[in-house]
């Protein structure tokens, strides 16, 4: 087997700097492309928490101006990834997230912030650095987008090898007003319905779809869904004009990283056959959540960006009709200021069901899934979606709306289902507060049934989330096109 460099462009990589998903995919894809025969190297911003965790750094290139100051190209290890990374302090040397302040604000340079990647990434992909040809160059999201638009504009006869494209979110798109197009060093003629102009401005993602030569989306179920007014969020268009080209490939988790037998975030450490050291970390949860420590009650774990893609509002809502049937919440999240005041609201009202707690905590994000009984997921769109994959690994039985990667990696637990022994979960549709409730409901008359509980957790710790599948369609599509390439 002939094997691929891939260069990989992304915004966020775990475990150096992480918001969402994403990052994850990013983080632990390379570790199982390897096996496929494709050695990726990842091109991140040099922000100050990727500097940090850097391991033998050395400077590869250098820019006395780019993009408003000088930069460097470093090419660096750290924690089993091989990374390219984009040293501008004045683009990246920031207080706050990837993205914006701390407050939630995006940086107003944020065009120039992620141009300057994506314009690196072409660059290499052209040849910049001369012992290293990438011959796949695979972008994540609106940071990375840019980048096939940029070899698509680059001279005649510029080395352009093919790229893919995948979309983690849709609802992110990265649209900036036409007035930064020169100084993102894109000619005049790319504004144009057929190049990066989207809705009088220049659009990132939109300039992706419309220059990728595969456009990849993170779950099946997702990738129709885009192609509808419902979930395209005014790129259905172009998507359908490039159907063809638009495949669904479900993320994995890395399990490593999620693994109850081994994770060293959680106070128990257990796997299917010592389901019975389970409810210590029940125990544990209910304690850090400030919940009373009952191992009878149903208890429902939330991990959670919050915002209107999660809905959580409908659990908010729903709360003062749960709280009759005796069961409790331990929600982690952060985000919407009035969703957090809501939540905390709600466990000032009910003391003794509702534990809250706002921010980002990776441990306690462990513990909710080695400790819940139930792990909710009620969004209102979900293009994977990775929590509900942790849980099912660690035995916290997903209750998840039925929508994108969530419709296609829970089974719901219906007569038939539970008949046939293959239930791993519940799922509601419409995503409503009453079909929620609804929902709990059947999860809380199953937990009641302590044999079909078990039957459910252990379906779900048994089923295949592993990169394994996933890293083979990615590596086969790297193939076909460059093999397509090859033959032109
Ligand atoms: P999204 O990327 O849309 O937020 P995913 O389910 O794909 O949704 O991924 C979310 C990731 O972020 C998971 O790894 C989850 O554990 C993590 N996460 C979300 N919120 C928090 C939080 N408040 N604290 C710790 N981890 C969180
Ligand atoms: C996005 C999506 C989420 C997906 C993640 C990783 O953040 O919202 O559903 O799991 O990307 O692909």
């Amino acid at each position: 087997m002939i094997r691929i460099r891939a260069l990989a462009v992304a915004s966020e990589i775990s475990p150096l700097i992480k918001t969402g998903g994403l990052a994850d995919v990013a983080g632990a894809l390379p570790a199982a492309l390897l096996a496929e025969g494709v050695d990726t190297v990842t091109l991140v911003p040099g922000y100050p928490k990727v500097l940090a965790a850097l391991r033998e750094a050395r400077s590869i290139h250098d820019f006395s101006e780019y993009f408003g100051g000088p930069a460097r190209l470093l090419a660096a290890k750290s924690v089993g990834l091989d990374l390219f990374v984009l040293d501008a302090p004045h683009l990246y040397l920031r207080e706050g997230g990837p993205y914006g302040s701390h407050d939630g604000v995006d940086y107003p340079d944020n065009a120039f912030r992620f141009a300057a990647l994506a314009r690196l990434a072409s660059s290499i992909a052209q040849g910049m650095l001369q012992d290293y040809l990438p011959d796949v160059l695979h972008v994540h999201d609106w940071p990375a987008a840019l980048a096939p638009a940029y070899l698509h504009y680059a001279e005649p006869g510029a080395r352009r090898p093919p790229t893919v494209l995948t979309i983690h979110n849709i609802a992110f798109q990265g649209k900036f007003p036409k007035s930064v197009l020169g100084a993102l060093g894109l000619p005049p003629e790319s504004f144009a319905i057929d190049g990066v102009e989207f809705y009088g401005g220049v659009g990132f993602l939109k300039a992706g779809l419309q220059f990728a030569d595969r456009i990849t989306t993170v779950s099946p179920s997702y990738s129709a869904e885009i192609l509808t007014p419902e979930f395209g969020m005014g790129l259905e268009g172009l998507l359908r004009a490039r159907a063809s080209d638009v495949i669904g490939i479900l993320n994995g988790v890395d399990e490593e990283v999620w693994n109850p037998s081994r994770d060293s975030l959680i106070p128990v450490n257990y796997n299917q056959a010592w389901l019975p050291l389970r409810p210590r970390n029940k125990a544990a949860l209910q304690q850090l959540f400030g919940l009373p420590l009952d191992s009878q009650a149903l208890l429902i774990g939330v991990v959670s960006r919050l915002s209107w893609q999660k809905g959580l509002d409908l659990l908010l809502e729903a709360l003062p009709e749960i709280k009759l049937f005796g069961v409790q919440l331990a929600l982690l999240g952060a985000g919407d200021k009035a969703l957090e005041r809501g939540f905390l609201d709600a466990a000032r009202v009910l003391p003794g069901q509702v534990g809250v707690k706002i921010g980002y905590d990776e441990n306690a994000a462990h513990l909710v899934q080695a400790g819940a009984d139930v792990f909710l997921v009620p969004s209102r769109f979900e293009p994977c979606g990775l929590t509900q994959l942790y849980a099912l690994r660690y035995g916290a039985v997903p209750v998840v709306a039925r929508v994108g990667g969530l419709q296609d990696t829970i089974i719901d637990a219906n007569e038939m289902a539970l008949k046939a022994g293959v239930a791993t979960g519940f799922q509601f549709s419409p995503v409503t507060k009453d079909a929620l409730i609804a929902a709990l409901r059947r999860a809380r008359c199953v937990f009641s049934d302590k044999p079909r509980w078990r039957h459910l957790q252990s379906n779900g710790m048994k089923t295949d989330v592993s990169w394994r599948n996933p890293a083979r369609r990615y590596a086969q599509i790297f193939r076909q096109l460059i093999q397509a390439r090859g033959e032109t």
